[in-house]
């Protein structure tokens, strides 16, 4: 094969609407790479839901946009087919930012060897941006401690299943917000969660109380949406609430509107967020935090896979709809 399929943003986003519309497919001749440059071989590519943003013209945000006529940007892991550069040889595995086509050149920055023993899939899932981000969010800034209760919203998502399967090992209490009752069944009975709230069919009120007798002590918010407002008003003292996501209010024209900062004053509450982006360089550190909890088979997951480059296009929108099961990705 010497050519290779691309897809480039065309257009931004009309009404919130992600679909074919949006993009240009192009084939193209399979490049050579110059001096100090690899050639990979994309094998699997992220969906995640900050591309809706990526496309849109915002840019006050922690990332400048995606440019009209620019490949879509995206993480992957792929295999180096050429290599001009003296770090890597063809035949390694590497994952990092690959954007939506088949080959990537790269000059190796921010290209990461996958782990000897380490599978694509598990890559993508767990040392990729999900368990990175779940890490340093949780970890270094969540402050959990053993006896203490955390309720994550989007807790049978990439990132959420494993903030709560992280903070179950250090000994928390684990409370995971889901949006249907067969990802509130896979978080109670397959990862060992404490309980889960249905957003679309509980009493949130209610549920929250019951689940919650100790109150809680750290907030890890993936989606905001009307819950948001209840778990602020069920928080402890010197609690703490990591702000990772939004994603109920991404599309939104509107955004849901937020809680009443007086608990934050009564209860000495610390609310912080966080983008991966700033903490790219800090993977080797973080990837170090998060091995142990995957090698004492304390972390598992299950990915979300759809076929070929160009059901990207539509298949984006399978995370807004809450029909992901797992982390989202394709497979080229
Ligand atoms: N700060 C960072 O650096 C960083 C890095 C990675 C991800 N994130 C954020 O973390 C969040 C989770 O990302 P992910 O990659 O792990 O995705 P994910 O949780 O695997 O998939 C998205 C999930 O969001 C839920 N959702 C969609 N619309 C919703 C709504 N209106 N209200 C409540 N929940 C809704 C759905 O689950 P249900 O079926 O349960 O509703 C859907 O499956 C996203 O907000 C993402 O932007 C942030």
């Amino acid at each position: 094969m010497t050519t290779y399929t691309a897809i480039h943003l065309k257009q931004r986003p009309e009404d919130g609407k992600i679909g074919e519309y949006l993009f240009e497919v192009k084939e193209k001749d399979i490049p050579e790479p110059g001096d100090n440059q690899i050639l990979i071989k994309q094998t699997y590519m992220s969906l995640d839901p900050a591309m809706f943003g990526w496309m849109t013209d915002d840019r006050e945000s922690y990332i400048a946009p995606v440019e009209l006529g620019d490949v879509m940007r995206s993480s992957g892991v792929g295999t180096v087919v050429t290599s001009h550069h003296p770090d890597f040889a063809e035949g390694d595995r590497v994952m990092g930012m690959m954007g939506w086509q088949e080959y990537a050149i790269s000059d190796g920055k921010g290209m990461n060897k996958v782990q000897e023993g380490i599978d694509e899939e598990t890559a993508l899932c767990v040392f990729g941006l999900p368990g990175l981000t779940a890490t340093q969010g949780l970890l270094n800034i969540g402050e959990p401690k053993s006896g203490e209760t955390l309720i994550v919203t989007g807790a049978a998502g990439s990132v959420g299943s494993i903030v709560g399967q992280i903070a179950k090992a250090e000994g928390l209490r684990v409370i995971g917000v889901v949006g249907s009752d067969e990802k509130a069944s896979w978080i109670t009975d397959e990862l060992g969660f404490d309980g889960a709230i249905n957003y679309n069919t509980d009493d949130l009120e209610a549920r929250l109380e019951a689940l919650t007798p100790d109150r809680i002590d750290v907030f890890f918010e993936n989606t905001g949406g009307p819950i948001q407002r209840h778990i602020v008003n069920r928080m402890n003292e010197h609690a703490r609430v990591v702000v990772c996501g939004m994603i109920a209010d991404y599309q939104a024209e509107e955004p849901t509107p937020g809680p009443n900062w007086l608990p934050l004053i009564k209860k000495r509450i610390k609310i912080q967020g966080f983008a991966m982006p700033d903490h790219l360089d800090e993977s080797p550190a973080l990837i170090k935090q998060l091995t142990p909890y995957v090698q004492q088979g304390q972390i598992k997951y299950r990915s979300h896979i759809i076929e070929g480059l160009t059901s990207a296009m539509e298949g984006l929108n399978l995370l807004f709809e809450g029909e992901n099961k797992g982390k989202l990705m394709v497979k080229l």
